[in-house]
């Protein structure tokens, strides 16, 4: 090795500490920096974290909100996909709201979200403007509501779809419809009081005079078969007036406390020779438990009569009539229609027959005086049936059964 290179060895290798020196410098200084961006980090995460919680927070509060609300809430995004639906709006419609979410309006409706809405007028956009109109769910009956649609937005006012608060209307619209039928049964009964009263007094007449001539032929008389007819036909017309009259005059009820299972047997056996005459098999549920109303125990067997003998005659061919009777639980709708016995406290009996049911269309007349779809039916069975429930502010409800055949519920407050 000779001198020169040693020097330089010499210098490389000071160079070289020097360099060692600067690098653990450099490290030294990288690490303290590494450790304050690592704590500056942790922070950030803490927060992140504490926001997250934050939001979920807001997020449960705000959901709690929305289920809590009494109106149906359904959201769609700009897909017109569903992507909130409350609890209102699931009572309202029947359906799921796990069987809806994601699903396409249109897919779950028969009505579009909102003619609005499909156009995007600047009439939506406020949301302030409440339309009637029916909502249907596909395969359902539409039901009345009314109803505000609105666009939602994101911060930077971007249309993110659309919201839609609904009310149920089909409480009102019953209502609306009871009293037109009062209405129309007070007008009604003023002239039937009237028709009924000029019929009675010549009737008697008739029917005096025809018993008179009865007296005076034989047996074997043909005359006398004519004598019966008139008879028959005097008497007919006198129960019709009868029906009419106990229709029309204002009801005098007698209250008692009444055994409903007891009275329902009772009934069913002024019908037991009809039910077996039609080869009809009944099926009884009356239950064990007590269950007390207080009511005019007549007016009443006649409500339960009168809607039997429906079924029985609903079914000349044989079939099945069943029976029940239990503690209601009227839908919430109809108790609040009501507005006494809040709390499900009700008798409940249930007449169901296996006969061709009711036309659809036809179920909200069958209570209008003088409907019947029958020869010889005089229309005032379910009409004078009503009204007495009604002085027991109880309610009838007719319905065809799923499997066929027509149910009727009348419903009274419980006793106590
Ligand atoms: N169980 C039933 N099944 C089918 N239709 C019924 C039943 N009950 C009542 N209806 C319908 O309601 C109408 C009115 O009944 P109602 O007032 O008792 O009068 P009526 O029995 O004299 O016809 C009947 O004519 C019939 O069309
Ligand atoms: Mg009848």
């Amino acid at each position: 090795m000779n001198v020169q290179s040693a020097e330089n060895l010499t210098e490389i290798l000071k160079t070289f500490n020097e360099s060692t020196v600067k690098l653990r410098q450099a490290y030294d200084a990288l690490q303290l920096k590494f450790g304050a961006l690592n704590r500056q980090l942790e922070d950030t995460n803490k927060e992140l974290s504490r926001r997250i919680a934050e939001l979920s927070e807001v997020k449960e509060y705000l959901n709690s909100i929305l289920q809590s609300v009494t109106n149906g809430v359904i959201a769609i995004n700009v897909k017109g996909e569903i992507t909130a639906f409350n609890k209102a709006a699931e009572r309202i419609t029947g359906l799921d709201a796990e069987s809806v979410i994601q699903r396409a309006f249109s897919e779950v409706f028969a009505t579009d979200f909102g003619a609005s809405f499909q156009r995007r007028s600047g009439q939506m956009e406020h949301g302030q403007r409440y339309t009637s109109r029916d909502l249907k769910v596909k395969g359902r009956h539409p039901f009345p509501v009314r109803e505000s649609n609105s666009f939602t937005r994101d911060g930077r006012g971007e249309i993110t779809g659309a919201v839609k608060v609904f009310e149920d209307l089909s409480e009102l619209r019953e209502l609306e419809e009871q009293a037109r039928r009062q209405d129309r049964l007070a007008a009604l009964g003023q002239m039937a009081a009237t028709v009924a009263h000029e019929i009675r007094n010549p009737l008697g007449g008739i029917e005096g005079f025809a018993s008179l001539l009865a007296r005076d032929f034989d047996a074997d008389d043909p005359r006398s078969k004519l004598v019966t007819k008139i008879q028959e036909g005097a008497r007919s017309l006198n129960r019709v007036v009868t029906e009419l009259l106990v229709f029309t005059r204002p009801m005098k009820l007698d209250f008692k406390t009444i055994e409903l299972p007891m009275l329902v047997n009772e009934t069913l056996g002024f019908l037991s020779s009809d039910i077996k005459a039609a080869n009809i098999r009944l099926q009884k549920r009356l239950g064990k438990g007590e269950l007390k109303v207080t009511g005019d125990a007549e007016q009443l067997k006649r409500v339960l009569l009168n809607i039997m003998l429906n079924a029985v005659q609903a079914m000349p061919n044989g079939g099945t009539l069943k029976v029940g009777c239990r503690q209601g639980s009227l839908s919430p709708a109809a108790r609040k229609m009501l507005g006494h016995c809040r709390n499900g406290s009700w008798a409940e009996v249930s007449i169901r027959d296996s006969g061709p049911g009711i036309e659809e269309s036809e179920i909200p007349r069958i209570f209008n005086p003088f409907y019947t779809t029958k020869e010889k039916g005089t229309g005032l069975g379910l009409s004078v049936a009503a009204k007495i429930v009604d002085a027991h502010r109880g309610q009838i409800l007719a319905s065809n059964s799923p499997r066929g055949g027509a149910l009727f519920v009348v419903s009274l407050p419980l006793e106590g």
